[in-house]
């Protein structure tokens, strides 16, 4: 049975992604960065339930080493790596003028050197299969600007670049690489925001409304099908109409 590495999936769009690949009838790597991130959730259950493996593997997706040693036992558990969905993000929000460096190194570590770490192992694994799907998370932030995220859309900018870039490097071994770009997605990131910013979004929006995560977990299930197996280097944007 085909597997899914879904980086950062304990919680938030990563989980609804990882359920809706294992209603598809994959097998299941997930991932997160500490035990305690799954111990209030049953996604392990949930897709349990539909039959298919699965598992947790810990690790903090920014360290190289850390990596390196996550795709090797994922590889080593179910046998094969078919689809990598880069998800893992986290934001530091701040205006440029009092962002610190801490603040922006963090996010480009974590959202930006992680998509290397994971599609350098887990393209390596896919090279020799000769065939994979890698679909990454990028974001409006990345596509347009967003005032107070100069660390998060410079990362979100740069994964467009790098799906690209990895579409051009293994397209001839049968791979694909694709990203998708959400707008104002309902999960414990955007709940962070105060009801000034959350109205100021929805304002902008063409359908007037928050996307659900399971709208992101849609289309990221059709560039793992068959379906895509010509669609490559690719950024859909799913924001309900947030910029056009
Ligand atoms: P979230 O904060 O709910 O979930 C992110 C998950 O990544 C968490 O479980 C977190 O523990 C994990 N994570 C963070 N750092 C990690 C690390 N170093 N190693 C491994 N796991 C780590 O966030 P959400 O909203 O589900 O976002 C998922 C992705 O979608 C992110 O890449 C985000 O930038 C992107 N996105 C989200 C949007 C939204 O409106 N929520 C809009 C556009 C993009």
């Amino acid at each position: 049975m085909a597997t899914a590495l879904i980086t950062g999936s304990a919680r938030g769009i990563g989980a609804a992604i990882a359920l809706r690949l294992a209603k598809d009838g994959y097998n299941i790597a997930l991932n997160d960065i500490s035990e305690a991130m799954f111990e209030d959730n049953d996604i392990m259950d949930k897709i349990k339930a539909e039959g298919v493996e699965c598992e947790k593997f810990i690790c903090d997706v920014s360290s190289y080493a850390q990596v390196e040693e996550t795709v090797k036992a994922v590889k080593a558990r179910f046998g094969t790596i078919d689809v990598l969905v880069n998800n893992a993000g986290i934001t530091r929000d701040g205006l440029m003028a009092r962002m610190s460096e801490e603040q922006y190194d963090m996010v480009v570590a974590v959202n930006q050197k992680s998509v290397f770490n994971m599609s350098k192992f887990v393209g390596s694994v896919m090279m020799r299969q000769k065939s994979g799907k890698i679909i990454n998370l990028a974001s409006v932030a990345g596509l347009y600007g967003n005032p107070g995220q100069i660390n998060y859309s410079a990362t979100k900018a740069a994964i467009v670049g790098m799906t690209k870039t990895v579409a051009k490097e293994l397209g001839s071994r049968g791979i694909t690489c694709n990203a998708v770009a959400p707008g104002f997605i309902k999960t414990p990131m955007t709940d962070k925001l105060t009801d000034a910013q959350k109205q100021a979004m929805i304002n902008q929006i063409a359908m007037k409304r928050y996307g659900e995560v399971d709208e992101i977990a849609g289309v990221v299930s059709f560039l793992a099908s068959k379906d895509a197996s010509y669609v490559t280097g690719q950024v859909i944007e799913i924001s309900g109409g947030l910029m056009m």
